[in-house]
């Protein structure tokens, strides 16, 4: 049994920044949270007297309700603002918002923004640890932890691993954290996607760019899709959406080109019929649900392993 080691940081605001030893550490850490919530105990005292907020100002279904079901599992009471029923339309600045929710003793503040960079200005400013829970373009780390874990939990390793992220690279905040954390870890990560929705130099990244995605996908280990992000493009990026389904939907005739035991990931939500198949969101190889339990254990780990005063110790 060791001790965890904590992670000497109050924020998690990315992945850009994080080595690979802490990204070992959090690998390392799900496990044993993983067993509390699935296992017979549920919930254990770790966090008790702690209070988290969730303040989302874009919408979200897994991201939030996965953190306040994280909070609870680790006995933290946990607070939701709802941006349109909250004093943020009357005009008060994120600043304020996150002053007076540490005035009311939170201890952890979990921001999605559209703003990329909102959760760092929280960070700046506040004694409280603020979680990036989705920051415009820029990082959704929580997400990129979950995948990697579900995974190293399939794999037993990442180092090597053809990993493919399919689709809208452009405005995904997911493709970003997912590459700063697998290229971290060792393994060989490609894009693939219409030539206006790669970003331009991110071959600088570490990663290999296709716009062919039967060529792409010929020997992967996992294939990660993504949503178009209608939300965030103020320009059409390719000629309809027929042509997007026609050549980067992913269908159970090109999974079959990828290595036999491929996994098959999307962080959600998914448009069935347009980026994947219904086929293939349903097949064995999917794991999209098991992304979402991941989610749960992956954030009691991030709880926990943030410094913080008063820390209970735990033994994985
Ligand atoms: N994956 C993800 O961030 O989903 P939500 O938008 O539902 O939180």
């Amino acid at each position: 049994m060791n001790r965890v080691v904590f992670i000497n940081r109050k924020d998690l605001l990315g992945l850009r920044c994080m080595c690979k030893k802490d990204l070992q550490l959090i690998l390392d850490s799900v496990k044993p949270f993983k067993n509390i919530f699935t296992g017979s105990i549920k919930k254990v005292p770790l966090l008790i007297g702690k209070t988290v907020a969730t303040l989302f100002y874009e919408p979200s279904t897994r991201t939030k309700t996965s953190f306040e079901i994280a909070a609870k599992k680790l006995s933290a009471d946990v607070i939701n603002i709802t941006i349109n029923t909250s004093s943020v339309i009357k005009g008060e600045s994120l600043i304020d918002t996150g002053k007076t929710l540490e005035a009311m003793k939170s201890d952890y503040i979990i921001i999605r923004h559209f703003f990329a960079g909102a959760p760092d200005i929280l960070a700046r400013n506040l004694n409280a640890s603020v979680i990036n829970a989705g920051d415009g373009f820029h990082e959704h780390p929580t997400q990129a932890l979950l995948d990697l874990y579900t995974i190293y939990e399939n794999k037993k390793k990442i180092e090597n691993l053809k990993v493919l992220i399919v689709g809208d690279i452009l405005h995904s905040r997911v493709a970003k954290s997912d590459i700063w954390a697998l290229t971290k870890m060792g393994a060989k990560v490609a894009v693939v996607g219409p030539s206006t929705l790669i970003p331009a130099n991110i071959e600088d990244f570490g990663v290999k760019v296709y716009y062919d995605l039967d060529e792409a996908v010929c020997g992967v280990d996992v294939v990660n899709i993504l949503r178009i992000q209608f939300e965030r493009q103020q320009e059409n990026f390719f000629p309809s959406i027929h042509e997007y389904i026609k050549f980067y939907q992913l269908t159970m005739k090109r999974l079959k080109m990828a290595k036999p035991d491929v996994l098959v990931m999307h962080p959600g939500p998914v448009n069935r019929g347009i980026e994947i198949s219904t086929e293939v969101a349903d097949s064995s190889n999917t794991l999209i649900n098991d992304q979402v339990t991941n989610g749960i254990a992956v954030r009691m780990a991030i709880l926990y392993l943030l410094k913080h005063e008063n820390k209970k110790e735990f033994n994985v």
